[in-house]
This record gives C-alpha cells, sequence and structure tokens, in this order.
C-alpha cells in the first residue's frame, strides 16, 4: 500500500497534489512518502517484535539524506556498502552504532573513517579484507566487531543481476568454509566476532530461498558456537520482494517473513538484523515526467517523455516492468491505446516500456513511473548531459525539495580546462 492515490481525478502524493507540485519545481522529478516510507519501515519493525531486533534501511536502494532522517528518527538503522553512504547516514544523526557496513571492497581508509566514527560491525566477505580490517583497528588501539557474511549456495529465484546467494556469485564466504574462517578471525587481534550475516538477493517473491539459507545459518550458529565463538547476532540481509505491476502475485508480506525468520533461528535467541530497502522505499516514490511529444511511427505510437534511462535505468538494466499512470486520471470509459513510452537518450535501450495501454495521452500532459523510490535516484547519471533531476519528499500537506535541479553550470563548471589546451 502506498499514498500515491487519486483525489477528485488528480494524483496526489499525500495530500500533495503532483500536478502543484509539477509547476513548482518543473519536470522530471522524484517524490517520495514519507507515510509510505514509514509505514513500510513500520510493517518490518512490527514483524520482527519477537526479537531483540534492528532494521537496517539499506542506504543504497534510496539515500537522500532527508529520507535517511525520516527513518532514523523513527528508530530504523542503516546499512551502507561505502563511506560515502556511511557519511550520509551520519549527516542524517543516525548513530554509528546503528550502522553495519557491508559491501565486498572495503578499503582501509573507509574502514578507518567507521572504525573512528562508530560503527556497529562489518560485515566482512573475504580472508584479506579481515586481515585488512585487523590490522586497522589494531593500529587505531581497537577491536572491529564483526561477522562473516557466509554464501549458502541457494538460488534465489530473482534476476541474474541481482542474485548474490550463488557460489558462483562473488558475494560472501563458502558456507562449507565458514568454521576455517571463523577460527581465523579469533586469531586477529583487531577483530571481535559478534555474529554471522547472510544475504541472498534482491526482489525475492518467495519466502522459500529465505528459508533455506537461514536453516543453513541456524545450523552453523550452532556449529559455531560449539567451536567456541560468541554468535549473538544474525543478520539475515535484505531482499523481500514487492509487487512492481498492479496485477501481479504479491509477493510475501513483512509479517509472514518475519514469522518465518523466527521459525528458523528464533531458538537461537540472538539478535537480529535485516536490510531491507527496496520494500521500504521502492513503491514509496514516484517518478513524474511530461510527454514532450506524441511521435506516430510506422507501426507505433511513441510517448517521447522528458524522463530518460539516465534517471531510470531499471527498464533498460534488469527489463523492470514500472507501471505507468497519468497524472489527471482517466475517465471511465476514456480511450486506451498501446504506446512505447521512450526517453529523449539516443539510443534504442532508453525505453520504458513497450505497447503499454494506457489512456489515450498527449504532448504536455504529465504521467508518473509508479515504484520509482528504490534504484531510481540512487542510479541515476547524467548521461547525455542531462543533470540529475530533483527530489521532492511530501509529509501530509507539505513537500520540500530535498536536492535541487542542479544548473547547467554546476554541471558544467565540474569539468576544468587545463592550461595547457
Ligand atoms: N543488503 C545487501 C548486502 C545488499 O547487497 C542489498 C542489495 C540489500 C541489502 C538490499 O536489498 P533490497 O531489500 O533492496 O532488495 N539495482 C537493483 C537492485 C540491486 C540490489 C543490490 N543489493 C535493482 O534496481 O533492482
Amino acid at each position: 500500500m502506498d499514498h500515491f492515490l487519486y483525489q477528485d481525478g488528480q494524483l496526489m502524493a499525500e495530500d500533495v497534489s503532483i500536478a502543484e507540485i509539477a509547476a513548482q519545481v518543473g519536470t522530471p522529478f522524484y517524490v517520495y512518502s514519507a507515510a509510505t516510507l514509514l509505514r513500510h519501515f513500520k510493517l518490518f519493525d512490527d514483524a520482527l517484535a519477537h526479537s531483540e531486533h534492528l532494521v537496517c534501511f539499506a542506504v543504497k536502494s534510496l539515500s537522500n539524506v532527508a529520507v535517511l532522517k525520516l527513518l532514523g528518527d523513527a528508530g530504523a538503522g542503516m546499512d551502507v556498502v561505502s563511506i560515502g553512504e556511511y557519511l550520509r547516514a551520519k549527516a542524517a544523526g543516525v548513530s554509528g552504532d546503528k550502522i553495519v557496513f557491508s559491501g565486498i571492497g572495503k578499503t582501509r581508509e573507509e574502514m578507518r573513517i567507521a572504525l573512528e566514527g562508530g560503527i556497529r560491525q562489518f560485515n566482512v566477505e573475504s580472508e584479506p579484507e579481515m586481515q585488512a580490517l585487523s590490522d586497522v583497528a589494531v593500529s587505531l588501539g581497537v577491536q572491529a566487531p564483526i561477522t562473516v557474511r557466509v554464501n549458502p549456495d541457494v538460488d534465489a529465484k530473482t534476476h541474474a543481476k541481482i542474485s548474490t546467494g550463488k557460489k558462483e556469485d562473488k558475494f560472501g564466504i563458502p558456507i562449507s568454509r565458514a568454521r576455517e574462517v571463523y577460527a581465523m578471525a579469533a586469531e586477529l587481534p583487531g577483530l571481535k566476532v559478534v555474529g554471522i550475516d547472510v544475504h541472498i538477493g534482491s526482489q525475492l517473491t518467495e519466502l522459500e530461498p529465505f528459508r533455506q539459507a537461514y536453516r543453513k545459518v541456524a545450523e552453523l550458529t550452532e556449529q559455531l558456537r560449539a567451536d567456541g565463538h560468541e554468535i549473538s547476532r544474525l543478520d539475515l540481509g535484505g531482499g523481500l520482494g514487492i509487487p512492481y505491476a498492479r496485477d501481479n502475485n504479491a509477493p510475501p508480506l513483512p509479517i509472514e517473513y518475519g514469522a518465518m525468520i523466527q521459525e528458523e533461528v528464533g531458538h537461537l535467541e540472538c539478535e537480529i538484523e535485516i536490510e531491507p530497502g527496496r520494500l521500504i522505499s521502492g513503491n514509496s516514490g514516484i517518478l513524474v515526467t511530461e510527454v514532450i511529444y506524441v511521435k506516430s511511427g510506422e507501426e507505433r505510437e511513441f510517448l517521447i517523455v522528458d524522463a530518460a534511462m539516465n534517471d531510470l535505468v531499471r527498464p533498460a538494466m534488469y527489463d523492470a516492468h514500472h507501471d505507468i499512470v497519468p497524472v489527471i486520471e482517466a475517465t471511465p470509459g476514456q480511450e486506451q491505446a498501446p504506446y512505447d513510452v521512450v526517453g529523449p537518450i539516443c539510443e534504442s535501450g532508453d525505453t520504458f516500456a513497450k505497447g503499454r495501454m494506457m489512456p489515450q495521452t498527449k504532448a504536455g500532459e504529465l504521467v508518473a513511473f509508479r515504484s520509482a523510490g528504490a534504484y531510481a535516484a540512487v542510479m541515476a547519471s547524467e548521461y547525455n548531459s542531462r543533470p540529475m533531476i530533483p527530489e521532492v519528499l511530501v509529509q501530509g500537506d507539505q513537500f520540500a525539495v530535498i536536492r535541487r535541479r542542479p544548473t547547467f553550470e554546476d554541471m558544467i563548471n565540474r569539468d576544468s580546462i587545463p592550461e595547457w589546451l
């Protein structure tokens, strides 16, 4: 459920009209609903009420500092994968002891900044990383709290580019080698083992792959405890999927996910962490765009809109479906037509949808891509020298620009021409 609904024929974000924001901000832009973000966070928080827990929002899915502050103030922890994300979380007022640091390529510099600024735990993914982290911690006279990310070799049954828990993937340590890796961690003076981490992929639409992975983690917990390690925390990753199309079978709910977690690992009495991104942010945002032209091709009608693949790359990159809705609600009985919805970028991949049935649409009208809260703004680029587009946050009847649109000058002045040219 989200808060982008029609009221009197107008698409709203909570109590603010999208057309009104467009008039003030100009198109294209992303708009996020605070109520939806908070609601989704709370669904997870409630679903884990059975255990001591921390819901760590995956910052990579939507990293605007205002959004992080909103969620942080509501009690969320943060899952970060770079020091840039860490500094964003800190800038949003999240304390280091609620930030977990994931990712396979943390540099020594990143480790140092996180250790100095405070960190809940590092999720380490290789022996060389463990060694580096221990060295950095020793040089600072501290011990770094760690979990080891294990690769459970389960099929997440999701898009190949966002599946991470098979043995051929670059992530984690094979679970079969976990005991020897934990033995090594225990020997390193700069590390303090606190738990186990697992994350098998994103946009999972079934519970079964999670269940298989968590069962393996539960077995490993018992083995590692028998080996003398203190395993008091399980980081179970993110990945629960969202419905991208209104008419799809909906993925399992957070409450079902939470109950499954209790079934599989509850008996271990560990503190539970999860790292959801998409389910919190995905349907909390839309991308609003204006139709520049309607072009009749030989076989197709093209809606050429002012947003492009540089603003929302998911259709081009993962063949993802995003619902597209008019900002002025279609009237009952309004004629529908199939459109190819495309952006202005000079490659055919800049296509959001092919043959999409939509109410007949004219140049100058506004349409919105739904489910554009996660992995949209954060994956944007300036390809074709299109400046990044603004982000707007709505709460109740108020809205604010939370990232302004850069001017062309801002964009161009980042380049510099060497003296000798
Ligand atoms: N934790 C780790 C270690 C991750 O790698 C990810 C996502 C998450 C948590 C959050 O997963 P979520 O709950 O959002 O599914 N750009 C792609 C998605 C990439 C996901 C990468 N890792 C897309 O647009 O579909």
